[in-house]
């Protein structure tokens, strides 16, 4: 460390534009570990079954509100799921209620809960064009579900098929690329125009495809997409320290219990919500860029999504933060990101 890096950083109160809440029990278990980090949070429709209209969108707010401690301050921005029947109007009238802020597009069966996704963006084309009218914006999972593509190229591969034409043919639409982990990505995202931005997670920018499989299956090293190679996980660094206002925080955090992910299927996600801030600014400062973090995870986002920043300020201090084995999410335990590490500051609060 050097002698001149300061011992507290204080930046404006952030959010995490990209989250899985999830439901019932297992949601009240995770929604403070976010709500003490975050003033805000894209929550992501995901369920089973999935969010596919505003009165389901709307009651799965009521779900997380009921279930945020009292005296948290937290604001959830919800989603809509959309489906190849998802309905125009139905997506414009929950935009103009205010009843989300965004839908997401879930390629059919490209990660967990996205059976019920869209099969082709042709179908939802008169949807897009309404949202592209509207200003909505768009959130991706920007992988092809094609079973002859390598698992490993699907993000690439998938700029090429779906991404490329429809910014190019709708170049109203506000899309967000979620969780970009390639060089592709970022060099796609890079290249457009200020109507296309990205989230990147804690995750991809800390490990590349090793962690997940030298030394042993590590099943809590594994969501989607995919952690990529070296090479991938540089680029991604570059970016979100980059100070590029169309690189954004969205941690990606989706929490299994421990035995569906250590399981002979195990399921795709990594729950990093608890210690999110801490894990990015370790990144930050790494890069020698702890002049950029505020703008990566306070500014950037609402500036895209057309929000005020929030009131208000966090402080993290250095400090060793010891990351627990498990995590008992209100009777779930879950293995959090960095697990058994120690971090190396502390959010204050
Ligand atoms: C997410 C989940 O578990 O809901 N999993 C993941 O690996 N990221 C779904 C998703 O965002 O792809
Ligand atoms: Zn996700």
């Amino acid at each position: 460390m050097a002698s001149d890096s300061p011992i507290t950083l204080t930046i404006r109160r952030p959010d995490d534009w990209h989250v899985h809440l999830r439901d019932g029990a297992l949601l009240a278990g995770v929604v403070p570990h976010t709500a003490r980090q975050f003033a805000r949070a894209i929550v992501m429709p995901n369920l089973s079954p999935p969010m596919t209209d505003c009165a389901g969108v709307a009651a799965y707010r009521e779900r997380i509100m009921a279930a945020l401690p009292e005296g948290m301050d937290f604001t959830p921005l919800m989603t809509l799921y959309l489906t190849d029947a998802t309905d125009p109007d139905e997506v414009a009238r929950g935009f103009a209620d205010g009843v989300f802020v965004a839908a997401k597009l879930y390629p059919a069966h490209a990660t967990t809960g996205s059976a019920h996704g869209v099969t082709d963006v042709a179908n939802i084309r008169a949807v897009l064009e309404r949202m592209a009218s509207i200003g909505m914006p768009l959130l991706v999972h920007g992988e092809v579900t094609d079973a002859h593509v390598d698992i490993f190229d699907r993000e690439a591969v998938f700029i090429d098929r779906t991404l490329a034409p429809l910014v190019r043919e709708l170049p109203e639409l506000n899309v967000v690329f979620e969780h970009v982990t390639t060089q592709e990505a970022v060099q796609f995202v890079e290249s457009a125009g200020a109507n296309v931005a990205a989230t990147i997670t804690p995750q991809h920018l800390h490990i590349n495809r090793n962690a997940m499989l030298v030394g042993g299956i590590r099943p809590h090293m594994y969501c989607l997409p995919v952690a990529k190679r070296e090479v991938h996980r540089l680029a991604l660094r570059q970016a979100a320290t980059s100070g590029s206002g169309k690189f954004f925080l969205g941690t990606d955090s989706a929490p299994h219990a421990v035995g569906l992910k250590e399981a002979a299927c195990g399921c795709a996600g990594i729950f990093n919500a608890p210690f999110a801030l801490e894990s990015y600014l370790a990144v930050f400062e790494e890069e020698g860029a702890l002049d950029k973090f505020e703008a990566f995870a306070s500014l950037n986002g609402p500036a895209f999504y057309g929000l005020p920043v929030n009131a208000g300020t966090v402080t993290l201090e250095r400090g060793p933060v010891p990351v627990p084995e498990q995590i008992d999410a209100n009777g779930t335990a879950i293995v959090p990101f960095h697990a058994g590490e120690e971090l190396g500051w502390r959010l204050l609060g």
